[in-house]
């Protein structure tokens, strides 16, 4: 006759047995693990990409613009400026530091509130500790007759679109 102890039998259909708890504490971690490892192959595998908004800003119809303006949109910082010959968009972001400009209407130029550096319409610095005047970016006439910028886009040769 042996000594080991009489397993035991649950009492009732909805009590478990030792051996069913540790089926079902076993079959748990391993899902556990399994959704944990899922997660992170699929961080793994996604494309680490950095999603931004498109440098190609929508300036609208000419029409929207007074002749001989400059006007800041302060959303996308570019000025769009146009004159009797025609319209150009300058960078509104000063090239010191990188402060947001704004056009003095009184006095006919472009100010940066940081350090005190001054442009003419045309981006040309006056003053101040600027080292690079505004620049000009890309802008042409899309089939809808809107005036589009590219922000991302400076140009070297000053050109003007003409409507
Ligand atoms: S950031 Fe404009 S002058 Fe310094």
């Amino acid at each position: 006759m042996s000594d080991d102890p009489k397993p035991t039998v649950p009492d009732s259909p909805e009590e478990m047995t030792r051996r069913q708890f540790f089926i079902k504490v076993g079959v748990g971690s391993v899902a556990v693990a399994a959704l944990g490892t899922a997660a992170f192959g699929y961080q793994y595998l996604s494309p680490n990409v950095l999603y931004e908004p498109s440098p190609v800003v929508d300036a609208g119809k000419p029409d929207h613009y007074a002749p001989d303006s400059v006007t800041l949109d302060p959303q996308t910082a570019i000025y769009v400026v146009r004159t009797a010959e025609g319209f150009f968009a300058l960078s509104a972001i000063c090239t010191h530091l990188g402060c947001l400009t704004a056009y003095k209407p009184d006095l006919g130029i472009i100010a940066c509130p940081c350090h005190g550096s001054k442009f003419k319409k045309d981006g040309v610095k006056i003053e101040g500790p600027a080292p690079r005047p505004l620049p000009w970016l890309r802008m042409w006439l899309n089939d809808d007759g809107n005036l589009m910028v590219d922000r991302g886009n400076a140009i070297a040769i000053k050109q003007l679109v003409r409507v």
